[in-house]
């Protein structure tokens, strides 16, 4: 028997209420195994930043760091100025607690609807391993002149040896453990030559320690439409971290839907505690109404259990979640979160 130290942040939006649903499947899915769940939530996100200015206090990003994981629901809200809760309070997690696996699967279950016509669940079955500390999102640069016609606003990319060649091991070593093995570094190698050679260099540097994985290069822009058209040609990808940012958006659409697609920001080491949450965002256009679809959540719970050592419990969220969205397909109307959550753990609880 063991008790998770669980840090929860329920955040904006729709956040607070998939949050509820994945807790509700999480202790599903430990029970068997005696794991049982010690959550202490905390109030992070617009409210707070109406209420004191802060968006993370230090006191608070100390207290996260002694939990064995974090749960995140979803920042951002209209009210707030764009990018002070995205900046102040995600980013900062992920950077400050070295996620660098921003580990993003893109799966389509049985029956679950894509928009891609002709193709079934085996050709949509990659892993996005995007990089989740650096590239563009690393606040380099600045504005000059502002509000001047002659104003210059640079936003720099980082991609430092270390940064690159640490997430690029780890999707080489995800890809040896497919059974594609099959890796695809997607970048922009043709205009964003500085940072793109390093990066095909640490990929056929690493490359040569995994004989057995083949290698493949794809342009961004060129990977967003083969998602589409051939989603059967990726395996394992792995980005920078605004590219596996858009990607994984794309990825989502063609994986039935935003509402369905999970993530975990994982320091592999475990010297910090790994972040699991939806890809979504706050979705302010449906917050309060019981429409969200808790999935992404309850999914990004097993990706967390997989990643605190407990496979089979991570396995019976795959089942459950595989079983009600085939049930759900047959259904044909649409479920409240809370049903889908009362559903998918009732599946899990099945298993036990
Ligand atoms: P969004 O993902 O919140 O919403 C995009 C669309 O998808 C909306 O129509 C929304 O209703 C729908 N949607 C999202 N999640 C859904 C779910 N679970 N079930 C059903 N429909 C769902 O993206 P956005 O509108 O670009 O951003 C809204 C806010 O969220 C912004 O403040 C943004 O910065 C923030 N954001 C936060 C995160 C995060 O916390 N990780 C991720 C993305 C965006
Ligand atoms: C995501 C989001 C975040 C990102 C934003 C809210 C900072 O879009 O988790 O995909 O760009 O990484
Ligand atoms: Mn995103």
């Amino acid at each position: 028997a063991r008790t998770v130290k669980l840090a929860v942040i329920p955040g904006d939006g729709i956040g607070p209420e998939v949050v509820a649903e994945g807790l509700k499947v999480l202790s599903a899915a430990g029970a068997p195994d005696g794991l049982t769940f010690a959550p202490s939530e905390y109030e992070l996100g617009a409210k707070r930043w109406h209420a004191t200015g802060e968006t993370l206090p230090d006191s608070v990003e100390h207290e996260l760091s002694e939990h064995d994981a974090i749960f995140l629901g979803a920042v951002g809200d209209p009210s707030v100025p764009s990018g002070i809760l995205e900046r102040g309070l995600l980013l900062r997690l992920r950077f400050n607690f070295s996620h660098y696996v921003n580990l993003r699967p893109v799966r389509l279950y049985p029956g679950v609807n894509t928009p891609l016509a002709g193709v079934d669940t085996a050709d949509v079955d990659m892993l996005v391993v995007r990089e989740g500390t650096e590239g563009p999102y690393a606040g380099m640069g600045g504005v000059l002149r502002k509000g001047t016609p002659a104003e210059i606003a640079t936003q720099d990319s980082v991609n430092t040896r270390f940064g690159v060649e640490r997430v690029v091991r780890y999707a080489f070593a995800k890809a040896a453990q497919r059974p594609r093995k099959k890796l695809t570094l997607v970048h922009k190698d043709n205009v964003l030559t500085f940072a793109g050679e390093l990066w095909q260099r640490v990929v056929a540097e690493v490359g040569t320690e995994y004989p057995q994985v083949s290698v493949d290069y794809c342009h961004v822009d060129a990977a967003t439409m083969f998602f589409v058209t051939q989603p059967g040609r990726f395996d394992v990808v792995v980005t920078d971290n605004l590219f596996g940012d858009i990607v994984t958006d794309l990825g989502a659409a063609i994986a039935g839907g935003i509402g369905l697609a999970a993530s975990g920001n994982v320091n592999p080491e475990q010297d910090f505690p790994s972040m699991f949450e939806p890809v979504h965002g706050s979705a302010p256009d449906i917050a309060g109404q019981g429409k969200a679809d808790p999935t992404a959540t309850i999914l990004s719970a097993g990706i967390m259990l997989d990643h605190l050592g407990y496979a089979d419990a991570a396995e019976r969220i795959e089942r459950a979640v595989g079983d009600d969205l085939q049930a759900r397909a047959k259904e044909g109307v649409d479920r409240s979160t809370a049903r889908i959550g009362d559903d998918i753990a009732q599946r899990v609880a099945e298993q036990g």
